[in-house]
């Protein structure tokens, strides 16, 4: 019913899994000697370092095919992901990212309870019909009903009014909760009594059709008996009917919802939390920690997979190929690549240790080649142009946090400059984030009996950058671009035909631009060089 997963020909060609990463298999490529070059040196490459040889290419930007994989089971149509930060990825960024194909790693500076309600927002956006409906009985008052929406964070006011043997009594929708002034009102008081219905079987265009006809834009199925066997929603109905190209990007799973994962940690009572968000769909789980090979990260990840084998858990982080062979080992779905390349980071400068980026990613993927395993590259993309370089590595997808923390949809304050509009963005790792929250603080061990924090990261701002939507369609572009040069169409045509030039200091001067004093900012280069 529901358009946009895979094309029947993508289908075909990727297999019936979705994408593979599969061929990365055994074959020899460039960027291998490549690197193998660079280490004999003993160096190790950040994103500034290096750019993809261009090659024949016979494919233009807009045949690129950008699908990939977050984890095992969790495939992407664009391999961006949001990073699990408190300024970064709440229910809001995860929505609009999931809709451009991408996906929202949701943070879990918060309740358990509070993430699972982002991870149903996410879940629910979607819905053009819901066979399950979230209903309220005759006796709920306005009041209770409203308390329930906030606790529950359900975005929506419609409702259906059953008895105990789920018969249709009525429906309550938006103007019913606007016009109660009393929230002790039960809902029996204020619903329409005779709501327009439909038979249970009512397909999407006789839906719409009716609701057009009728004006309704909540339209309840029936069955003979007056049984409530589900809802559509018209919003969601005209959106799946007629999305067009913008739908045929949703990252939705098998029953039409968007994609979303969810971040927790190695402390006392993540196996509770993961429990709550399994429960609510999270499609991936995310053990998020400063350093991916420890026992204590190891043993969650091996305790999640035992209790939950049927959802994906990505850990991270590491920056050594070894490391990131010891978690796929253990289990892991996915593994997340990066230890001091952030913006916000200061873990290389503070605690002496890590690898530059490019060379983390490459050593990472090389390690767990051949084990159906994907990498993500978390950290430290600049530009859009990064990421071709991260995927060229050997990243499967990339994930980002001040590439996102600017938008609109991140969790971060706006906050005026002079006359400029920025947001506020932190490291997890920071003196405020650690202050803030218990995850913080486990995430970079700081609950280890000393009193003082020793931040691993800082706090700024950032500029405010717009939608999301505005973001992600440059980011993409510079994918496409970058594949197009290279000759890549798919994914994993790049991560088999990159190869690299290592740029001097002049390189890097000449790859900028320069000579010219800037006087338009570009939605895709600022005014300011970001590695001055
Ligand atoms: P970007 O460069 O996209 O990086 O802003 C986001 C990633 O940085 C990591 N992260 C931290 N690393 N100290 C660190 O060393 C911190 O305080 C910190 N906070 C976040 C994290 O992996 C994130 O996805």
């Amino acid at each position: 019913m529901r358009t946009g997963v895979f094309t029947t020909m993508q289908m075909k060609r990727l297999g019936s899994s979705g994408v593979k990463r599969g061929a990365k298999g055994s074959a020899a490529r460039k960027k291998d000697d490549f690197f193998a070059r660079m280490d004999a040196q003993g160096l190790a490459l950040a994103y500034a370092d290096v750019r993809l040889r261009t090659g024949h290419s016979e494919t233009p930007p807009s045949e690129v095919i950008m699908e990939s994989r977050f984890s095992r089971r969790v495939p992407l149509k664009v391999p961006i992901v949001s990073a699990a930060m408190d300024r970064v990825t709440e229910y809001k960024t995860a929505i609009e990212l999931a809709k451009r194909g991408g996906l929202g790693i949701i943070h879990f500076g918060m309740s358990p309870e509070k993430q699972a309600a982002m991870v149903t927002r996410v879940k629910l956006y979607l819905n053009a019909i819901i066979e399950k409906p979230i209903c309220v009985e005759e006796g709920d008052t306005i009041g209770s009903i409203e308390e329930m929406r906030e606790e529950q964070g359900w975005g929506f006011h419609s409702f259906p009014v059953v008895d105990a043997k789920g018969i249709l009594k009525g429906v309550i929708t938006q103007s019913d909760f606007e016009f109660s002034m009393d929230a002790k009102r039960a809902a029996k008081e204020v619903m329409t009594k005779t709501p327009v219905t439909a038979p249970a079987g009512t397909d999407l265009k006789k839906a719409f059709d009716i609701m057009t006809k009728t004006k309704k834009k909540f339209l309840p199925l029936v069955d003979k008996s007056g049984k409530l066997s589900g809802v559509y929603v018209f919003s969601d109905v005209k959106r799946v009917l007629f999305g067009g190209s913008e739908s045929a990007y949703y990252n939705v799973d098998k029953e039409g919802h968007l994609r979303v994962g969810a971040a927790l940690g190695v402390g006392e009572g993540e196996i509770e939390r993961a429990e709550l968000l399994v429960e609510r769909k999270a499609d991936v789980l995310v053990i998020e920690t400063a350093h991916g090979d420890t026992p204590r990260a190891i043993k969650v990840l091996k305790e999640l997979k035992k209790n939950f084998p049927h959802v994906d858990v990505v850990v991270g982080n590491v920056s050594e190929g070894e490391s990131a062979k010891r978690l796929t080992d253990a289990g892991a779905d996915g593994v997340k690549v990066g230890q001091g390349p952030g913006s916000i980071c200061t873990t290389r400068i503070v605690a002496g240790i890590g690898c530059p980026q490019v060379t983390a990613v490459h050593n990472c993927e090389k390690a767990v080649r051949g084990y159906d395993v994907p990498v993500c590259a978390d950290g430290g993309i600049r530009y859009s142009g990064d990421i071709p370089v991260a995927l060229g590595a050997g990243a499967d997808s990339v994930m980002l946090g001040m590439m996102l923390a600017g938008t609109e949809e991140a969790p971060g304050k706006k906050v005026v400059v002079n006359g400029i509009t920025y947001k506020d963005y932190r490291g997890m790792g920071s003196l405020g984030a650690m202050q803030a929250s218990r995850a913080a603080r486990e995430r970079y061990r700081a609950d280890s009996g000393k009193a003082a924090f020793f931040p691993e990261g800082v706090e700024g701002l950032i500029p405010y950058r717009g939608s999301i939507g505005s973001v992600l369609d440059q980011l993409t572009e510079g994918l496409r671009r970058g594949m197009g040069y290279v000759g890549a169409k798919t994914v994993n045509e790049l991560q088999q035909k990159s190869d690299f030039h290592r740029l001097s200091g002049a390189g890097i001067e000449e790859s900028h631009a320069h000579d010219v004093v800037i006087t338009e900012e570009m939605p895709n280069y600022g005014t300011r060089r970001k590695d001055k």
